[in-house]
């Protein structure tokens, strides 16, 4: 499966960027910089290029632009330099950063260039800033493409450099720190990418569990995979009921990281919606489109590979991640609207819409985190279409309680990259979803859709801190950007993985 493709080699050099031996050397400019003037080895390596293309408007420092010209002179090494632009200084951040590193590789691997240096510049410290741009970096070398027998992308890079240093040497030393890390979340990324990318026939609930095993002991990551009489002994009846119209059975996995010494408490408790193809169910969706929902798996994907991340940059503390995962089929022995289902939690679900599964299988899911031992909940999940209404493919939905749980993970998200933005949890969105026959409805109809989705998740938390992602509008990208091409984003990987490391604050 994995298209992972993560460059072989990523080095740090410390000295000058004109002495950077490599074919093609990213230097960042920002709008109303002169940057031949900025710094003048760029304009004379290039023999003035780039100060004729400055004056003449073509280098603008406009984010994203991208001039590539070839080194004339010996006062650079490189075989190209390209200019990348950066937007205007004061708007400039880690995320921006980390975007045209992911540009520049791109740009890159369209020429088929192998080996490319990308210069550390702008008011950021060059510690946090090498991650960002390693991880761009490594976000390039995903590819869509796999199952194409004829031309494909170009290859990624080979060798990837970043030139920057520290102050001094232990400065040095946390850059080469950042590099490490960088690799291990955006090749995360790339691996939960592959997963949202494989079309669910070759990624059933079993294959899926099986590839999850894998990368998880790879990464030191304990793994138990339950299959259905597990499930059915556990009493998860919303899980069974929405797996109930597929012939391909349910599997809940289990990952644990328990590093020795960690402390009893918190336990971070990560739940990830796994439905491997969303057909709707009874309440069949329109043909249109229905391809797309492949990729309804992205939450479990993220919880998995973030779990990976989590693993390999030894995070201090123990972490769970929980992945129902199940197809939602229409199959002869489907649930049907009206159908009453019991969660593990004991609390019973009037279901009047079967497609509306992920807060079926999550309901069991958050239950069983907590039975694992979670003190502080986390669940991704392309749960809704009104979360796309409501807040377009831009930020993902970030719902919780208490406030400053969300908030702290909305922190966390923002820095690694994964925008979010808070939504309401009204105790008045329960009335959409009071059911006459049982504890509640598993849908609230149209209005505030994303909320009374996220009310119903609550009621499976009991009383630890809780916060819920919808990522229905950010898992895809429906159009390419230069720094994203159209397919899946691996969306809230790094927000999961960076997540325990700020445990003090919890
Ligand atoms: N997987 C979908 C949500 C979704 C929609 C993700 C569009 C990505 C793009 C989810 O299972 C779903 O079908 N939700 C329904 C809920 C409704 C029936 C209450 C929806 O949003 O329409
Ligand atoms: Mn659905
Ligand atoms: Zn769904």
């Amino acid at each position: 499966m994995s298209s992972t493709a993560s460059p072989s080699v990523i080095r740090l050099a410390t000295g000058a960027p004109s002495d950077c031996e490599t074919d093609l050397l990213v230097v960042p400019a920002f709008e109303e910089e002169a940057i031949g003037v900025v710094l003048p080895w760029v304009d004379e390596a290039t023999g003035g290029e780039v100060g004729r293309a400055t004056a003449s408007g073509e280098i603008r420092g406009r984010l994203y632009e991208t001039f590539v010209t070839p080194v004339t002179s010996r006062a650079a090494k490189a075989a190209r330099i390209a200019i990348v632009g950066a937007g205007k200084p004061d708007d400039f951040d880690l995320e921006r950063l980390r975007k045209i590193a992911t540009a520049s590789a791109l740009v890159a691997r369209g020429r088929r260039i192998p080996r490319v240096a990308f210069v550390h510049r702008g008011a950021f410290g060059p510690v946090d800033g090498t991650q960002a741009v390693t991880e761009g970096l490594v976000l390039a070398a995903f590819s869509v493409d796999q199952y194409k027998t004829g031309e494909r992308f170009g290859p990624a890079a080979t060798e990837l450099t970043i030139v920057a240093h520290g102050k001094d040497a232990a400065e040095t030393a946390a850059i080469e720190r950042a590099i490490k890390r960088g690799i291990v979340l955006g090749e995360s990324s790339n691996l939960a990418r592959g997963f949202a990318n494989e079309p669910s026939n070759l990624l059933t609930p079993r294959i899926f569990a099986e590839r999850a095993s894998t990368i998880a002991m790879e990464a030191g990551v304990s793994v138990e995979i339950l299959d259905e009489k597990a499930i059915e002994q556990l009493g998860m009846g919303l899980l069974l009921g929405v797996a109930r119209g597929s012939s391909e059975p349910p599997r809940v996995i289990v990952l644990r990281h328990d590093p020795p010494g960690a402390p009893k408490s918190p336990v971070l408790g990560l739940v990830g919606k796994g439905i491997t193809f969303d057909t709707g169910g009874i309440s069949i969706k329109p043909a249109e489109g229905m391809e797309r929902m492949k990729d309804d798996m992205a939450g479990g994907a993220a919880v998995i590979c973030g779990m990976r991340a989590i693993s390999l940059l030894k995070a201090p503390i123990r972490v769970i991640g929980v992945v129902p995962t199940t197809e939602n089929m229409p199959g002869g022995r489907a649930m049907k609207p009206g159908d009453v289902l019991t969660s593990a939690s004991g609390k019973t679900v009037e279901v009047i819409n079967t497609d509306a599964e992920g807060r079926l299988i999550l309901g069991d899911g958050l239950w069983y985190a907590q039975q694992l031992g979670a003190t502080h909940l986390v669940d991704v999940a392309t749960l809704t279409g009104a979360c796309v209404v409501g807040l377009g493919k831009t930020a993902s939905g970030l719902f919780g309680r208490p406030d400053s749980w969300r908030d702290l993970v909305r922190d966390v998200a923002q820095r690694a990259g994964d925008r979010c933005w808070p939504m309401p949890l009204f105790d008045e969105y329960f009335d959409q979803i009071r059911s006459e026959i049982a504890d509640m409805l598993n849908s609230g109809g149209r209005p505030g859709g994303a909320c009374t989705a996220a009310i119903f998740l609550k009621e499976f938390t009991g009383t630890v801190p809780w916060a819920h992602m919808d990522i229905a509008g950010t898992a895809w990208a429906d159009e390419g950007k230069p720094f994203q091409p159209k397919g899946p984003i691996g969306i809230a990987v790094r927000t999961l993985a960076e997540l325990p490391f700020t445990y003090e604050q919890w």
